[in-house]
């Protein structure tokens, strides 16, 4: 095994300042563990960009709300440590909650410094029923970029929206780094990979399908000349298994994640839903 496992800012720093000793660059690919094929792609894509590669494996305390899944999130840092190994990360950084925050760790804490992007962006979408999600999101990112101060950082276009407060949040706080939006990756019929899936039953594996499948038509539906999203939107619903538990599907502009009601080019249409207790997004970029 070549990737080394770090838990302690200190010693990460003085890995990266070795690196930038020899003109280096460095590529970060943040996550909450529980590492898939997407993260696979993740890493491969930064080891194809950077010359070293960080994988920071942190289940983020500040960014779950009291009733969700902070406490049953999947931790398997053997696993991680095992896969990013196989795609070529030289270290995988896995702090604990005490390290990244000392005692601060719940999100309603009043005593630290928090990152809060702009409340149109968290008013929306996941925010709406994620309250202080984004917030969380942003402040343990910019602590990552300070700790790891990467050249480039790679996420998952599959949380488009997270996507883009962190873009937005590199652009406003002229953080001195690229993000690199990288595609949804899939099981073959469709599921989009996501950590949370483990929690699915074999049923609810089946019916979660659906998030994919509407997206799926509603892509046909457009290349075939419907652009009215209204119409979209019903072709769709049509599509969506009654035992799944729409929370929301929208058509924003990816450049400025206006609501839009013709699509056009560039335009992100976002699904979040419930099968059983499990929340699932998905996306597709039209
Ligand atoms: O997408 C995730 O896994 C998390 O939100 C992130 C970006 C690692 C921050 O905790």
């Amino acid at each position: 095994m070549n990737t080394i496992l770090l838990n302690n800012i200190t010693d990460l720093r003085l890995k990266i300042k070795e690196w930038r000793k020899e003109g280096l660059t460095v590529g970060l690919v943040p996550t909450m563990g529980a590492l898939h094929n997407g993260h696979a792609s993740l890493i491969k894509k930064a080891k194809e960009t950077c010359d070293k590669v960080v994988v920071s494996v942190f289940v983020n305390p500040i960014q779950f709300g009291p009733n969700e899944d902070y406490d049953k999130y999947p931790r398997t840092i053997e696993n991680d440590l095992k896969l990013s190994n196989e795609y070529g990360a030289d270290i995988v950084f896995a702090p604990t909650p005490i390290e990244m925050y000392g005692k601060n760790t719940s999100l309603s804490n009043t005593e630290l410094t928090f990152v809060c992007p702009p409340y149109n962006l968290v008013d929306c979408l996941c925010g709406k029923s994620r309250v202080g999600h984004f917030d969380g999101v942003a402040t343990v990112v910019l602590k990552l970029f300070n700790i790891v101060t990467p050249d480039y950082a790679f996420f998952g276009q599959k949380d488009a929206q997270q996507l883009f407060i962190l873009k937005k949040m590199v652009k406003d706080l002229n953080l001195d780094l690229t993000i690199v939006p990288c595609p949804i990756v899939r099981e073959n019929d469709g599921l989009a990979l996501s950590s949370r899936n483990t929690y699915l039953s074999a049923d609810e594996r089946k019916r979660a399908l659906c998030l994919s499948k509407a997206l799926k038509h509603i892509e046909k539906t457009y290349l075939q000349g419907i652009t009215d999203t209204d119409i979209l939107f019903d072709t769709a619903i049509s599509i969506l298994d009654s035992g799944v538990e729409m929370e929301y599907l929208e058509f924003r502009n990816f450049e400025t994640f206006e609501k839009v009601e013709k699509v056009q080019a560039n335009t992100l249409v976002a699904i979040a839903a419930k099968v059983g207790k499990t929340r699932l997004i998905d996306n597709i970029i039209l």
